[in-house]
């Protein structure tokens, strides 16, 4: 399948696609991005996905490397081009090409990149059986509701998950509270129904599948409480999963050793699952699920 990646006002093919040496994300990581889930040839929650990104941008003083109508299109073009049905679009956008120097050059032209990926809906039998988890500790800067592209410190996490046969690490703050996974939002179920997740201020980014999923819950009437939890409630929770926009809602079967519920998928959480599903990737009517 032919591949093209939009650079720069170019849609260039994937294979020789590149940016400048002197590209500041490349030399500080001076920049963001977006990952955003492709369903049916279809951008799932395409304008909060470009909401976020204009704030990350203006948190950053960077400024919209184009309209958003004009990201819509050029999203749209690339989608066509690489016959993308199911998978991610990901978008880049960094403050631009300028002499190495830590503060802002003076005039710079944001860069921008977009890839597509196509991937395969993961089997019912793989989300059942749900995944595992490490806890880490948090060792981000202060700043994680901005969706930079610097994530060493998640790379790290993610590796240390992965040597450790499980699917994602929770990271954790200096007083023992979960601020969320690698690349995504942890969750949790108590022993009496509530949804729980933390908060979304500066300690994490705020995931639009976190958005999305919180009214799903909603309109499932499922109760839903928005507050820290430690690493012990977790391990005690009756249900925990993860969100983002490669795993949509994914069941946590267990914490380091602790196998949470009777190690399998909760029943909730296939719930909200379906539910997200049905809503926010198909668009359809939650009514059925009642
Ligand atoms: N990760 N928290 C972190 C640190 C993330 O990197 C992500 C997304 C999320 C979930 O956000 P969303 O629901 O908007 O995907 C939470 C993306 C998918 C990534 O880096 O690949």
């Amino acid at each position: 399948m032919p591949r093209f990646a939009y650079v720069n006002g170019q849609y260039q093919p994937h294979q020789q696609a590149a940016v400048h040496i002197e590209d500041r994300g490349y030399q500080f990581a001076d920049g963001v991005y977006e990952v955003v889930p492709v369903a049916q040839g279809r951008l799932v929650d395409e304008d909060l996905h470009l909401d976020r990104l204009e704030r990350s941008l203006s948190e950053l003083r960077i400024d919209m490397p184009m309209s958003r109508t004009c990201l819509k299109l050029v999203s749209a073009e690339l989608m066509r081009r690489n016959r993308l049905t199911n998978g991610f679009l990901y978008m880049q956008v960094t403050r631009g090409v300028a002499p190495r120097d830590h503060k802002f050059p003076k005039h710079s032209i944001p860069a921008l990149v977009m890839t597509t990926r196509q991937t395969k809906p993961p089997k019912q039998a793989a989300i059942e059986a749900g995944v595992g988890v490490i806890a880490i500790p948090d060792i981000r800067w202060r700043r994680r509701d901005i969706k930079s592209v610097s994530l060493l410190p998640n790379c790290l996490g993610k590796q240390q998950a992965f040597e450790a046969g499980a699917y994602e690490a929770w990271m954790i703050d200096d007083e023992g509270y979960v601020t969320e996974g690698t690349s995504t939002n942890a969750w949790i179920i108590t022993k009496d129904k509530r949804l729980v997740t933390r908060p979304a201020n500066h300690d994490i980014l705020n995931g639009i599948t976190r958005i999305s999923l919180i009214r799903t819950a909603e309109d499932l009437g499922i109760v839903f409480e928005e507050r820290p939890f430690t690493l012990e409630e977790a391990k005690e929770a009756k249900e925990a999963f993860i969100t983002s926009s490669s795993n949509f809602v994914m069941p946590v079967v267990k914490i380091d050793e602790t196998a949470i519920g009777n190690g399998r998928a909760g029943e909730l959480t296939l719930q909200l699952r379906d539910g997200y599903e049905t809503a926010v990737v198909r668009g359809e009517s939650l009514a059925q699920l009642h």
